[in-house]
């Protein structure tokens, strides 16, 4: 099964709208170009860049006619109502009214954990929806599960996203450590890619389809955007485990589709 992951489109509307927009909607046509057809694409948060309804009509618009499902999580620009009034009963939110969701393909469990904290750059799941998801990841064990969710839930290095990740990131350790068939926890939220061991599986986090983030390591430097390549990650799920693959965008010469 192949599952790309798109991430922090920032849509938006008005003045600024065409770049955002524009760099989905291309991440979204090398998704279509990959052979074999991905099964589906997750977008791990930031959908819209103020969490205004005007913005989730653009982005419904952006997805609308896109011929794979697509699974959308919730990140700190995100607003929860709005993205549940616009999102709410279809397949976007697993056929339901939350943002926190799982949607049973037959070759892989994707989990859909809404991190967001209203007024707050950082994440947090809290108890209610880390038991839901403990419920979730024991009731299909002998399927191998992909936790996707906006907020790393570790530091990376980088002081700025450091400090507005996951704060209840040991708590979804404890709980994914409990399920050896998650083959993958993956995030957004860095506009950048990283790697790194986690609660006995593999954690990533995907670049942004509109722009990325410095390479910022030291506390006393200013983080900012960079016109560094646009991409997805590509999760292979077979044979019991997941492979990552990096799918460039915005400056890659491979072939993209229109829709
Ligand atoms: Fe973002």
């Amino acid at each position: 099964m192949l599952i790309a992951q798109l991430s922090d489109p920032h849509v938006t509307t008005g003045l600024l709208a065409a770049e955002p927009a524009s760099g989905l909607h291309r991440a979204l046509g090398r998704v279509l170009a990959v052979r074999p057809r991905p099964d589906c694409v997750v977008i791990t948060g930031d959908l819209v860049a103020h969490g205004r309804p005007d913005e989730y009509a653009a982005l419904r618009e952006i997805i609308g006619r896109f011929p794979l499902p697509v699974h959308l999580a919730a990140g700190n620009h995100d607003d929860r109502e709005s993205l549940l009034d616009t999102f709410g009963g279809t397949p976007c939110l697993g056929g339901g009214f939350s943002a926190y969701y799982h949607v049973d393909h037959a070759e892989a469990t994707v989990v859909v954990l809404d991190s967001l904290t209203p007024g707050s750059s950082g994440g947090q799941l809290g108890d209610d929806q880390l038991a839901w998801l403990d419920g979730v990841l024991g009731g299909r064990p002998e399927v191998p599960a992909v936790v996707c969710l906006h907020h790393p839930p570790v530091g990376v290095g980088i002081p700025a996203a450091d400090e507005i990740r996951l704060a209840d990131g040991a708590a979804l350790a404890a709980v994914v450590g409990r399920h050896p068939h998650v083959v993958r926890v993956t995030a957004g939220h860095l506009h950048r890619s990283v790697t790194t061991a986690f609660a006995g599986t593999v954690l990533t986090t995907a670049p942004s389809t509109w722009v990325q983030s410095t390479l910022t390591m030291s506390a006393d430097e200013e983080i900012g955007l960079v016109g560094e390549p646009s991409a997805f990650l590509l999760h292979r799920v077979a044979d019991g485990g997941c492979v990552t693959h990096t799918v460039q965008v915005s400056h890659a010469a491979g072939s993209t589709c229109a829709f």
